[in-house]
């Protein structure tokens, strides 16, 4: 098997074959012709197959050490197709510091179609059990999480939740496949917003949902080509094009993360400090053993405690760009009390942490430098 740069750039693609092109095709195209009803080339219609798409497919399976790969048109298209493979009664439990987009579906989608959330603290990993009952077909883990970047223990987890025959959902978005591999760690299925690191170049909204589970697999594709919620052709090369590079990214990443998190660290102006490479975050030792790296996201509160003195900051950076998302290669600040996480009720995202001074950074790709300069002059 090849290692992981080798397979970025190559798993999942093959010269095309009718003109020799090294880079995949953008097949732009509905449908295929047939040779007589049902005889074609394993392409009927694109909704459920297109070879742009199958070659991405291929490519994040490989990333992920995963058998299959499926893309969906978004992130959270992948959170949807994952969450229909539950039935009416069933229960999923949820980390407690979770990507407001997906706490939205689950509170105010999927609640309505009586399937049931609750959302815990996973942080640590034996207590998990406590929280099982007959009804939990589900744990949906987000770690690093957004935006405390708290660290879940995936395999104690999944041990766990195995034995319950619980299936393990991990949203890897934050750590993308070059920094944690969950179903290496027995997770049953990986969700990522391809958006974010794997995309890389904030240019593309996709998702896709990874399993070694011939079964869950089936499932999934079958939802995804019933629901339609699948990107097309030309987007799948942008990300076939982008992955090529994750490998490159995700190291610059992680050491200008670390750079940022000292600077940010020493800063009398700043409160607290979200970064899983300290080594006093509660869970550093967890973070040290299931992932490679510690990343660029970075979240750090500010002593004036108020949604005034972070929207000062968060508008005075000149390279950080205040916008949502994460993972590409320009570095960008948001506030998550107003943005990402603004669908969660102020008291409950207060009690979790989230406080109105809280910003989070997506340390970009650039010159260390300038990144640490813009940071300081908007503190200043
Ligand atoms: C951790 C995480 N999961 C899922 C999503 C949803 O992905 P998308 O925006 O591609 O639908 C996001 C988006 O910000 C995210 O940060």
């Amino acid at each position: 098997m090849h290692k992981f740069a080798t397979l970025a750039i190559h798993a999942g693609q093959e010269p095309d074959p009718t003109t020799g092109a090294i880079m995949t095709p953008i097949y732009q195209t509905s449908t295929y012709v047939q040779e007589h009803p049902g005889k074609h080339k394993g392409y009927a219609y694109a909704r459920g197959k297109n070879p742009t798409r199958v070659a991405l497919e291929k490519c994040l399976a490989a990333l992920e050490k995963a058998k299959h790969g499926l893309c969906f048109s978004s992130g959270q298209g992948a959170e949807d197709a994952v969450i229909k493979l539950l039935r009416p009664g069933d229960e999923v439990l949820a980390t407690d510091d979770l990507y407001g987009g997906s706490y939205r579906m689950f509170t105010k989608i999927f609640s309505h179609y009586g399937i049931n959330f609750r959302f815990v603290d996973m942080t640590n990993a034996a207590s998990i059990e406590s929280h099982f009952t007959d009804q939990t077909k589900m744990i949906w883990i987000e770690t690093p999480t957004n935006p405390l970047m708290r660290i879940i223990d995936i395999k104690a987890i999944s041990e766990k939740a195995r034995k319950k025959n619980i299936l393990v959902v991990v949203d890897n978005t934050f750590a993308s496949p070059y920094l944690q591999n969950p179903l290496e760690l027995g997770a049953h299925i990986i969700i990522h917003s391809v958006t974010k690191y794997i995309s890389g170049h904030s240019d593309v909204v996709m998702g896709a949902a990874l399993t070694n589970d011939d079964k869950i697999h089936e499932e999934l594709a079958f939802i995804a080509n019933s629901c339609g919620a699948v990107p097309g052709p030309m987007d799948s090369f942008l990300v076939l094009r982008g992955v090529k590079t994750l490998h490159i990214r995700m190291e610059r990443h992680c050491q200008n993360g670390k750079e940022v998190a000292n600077f940010l660290r020493n800063h009398p102006k700043i409160d607290k400090i979200y970064w899983p490479g300290f080594t006093d975050h509660p869970n550093h030792d967890i973070a040290k053993n299931q992932m490679k790296d510690f990343g660029g996201m970075i979240s750090f509160t500010l002593k004036k405690n108020t949604m005034e003195e972070a929207f000062r900051m968060a508008s005075s950076t000149k390279v950080f760009s205040l916008a949502e998302s994460l993972g590409g290669v320009e570095s960008l600040i948001g506030h998550p009390a107003s943005m990402t996480h603004a669908s969660i009720p102020a008291e409950l995202r207060i009690k979790s942490g989230v406080v109105n001074s809280l910003l989070r950074l997506s340390v970009g790709i650039e010159d260390i430098s300038d990144l640490i300069e813009d940071l300081r002059q908007a503190l200043d």
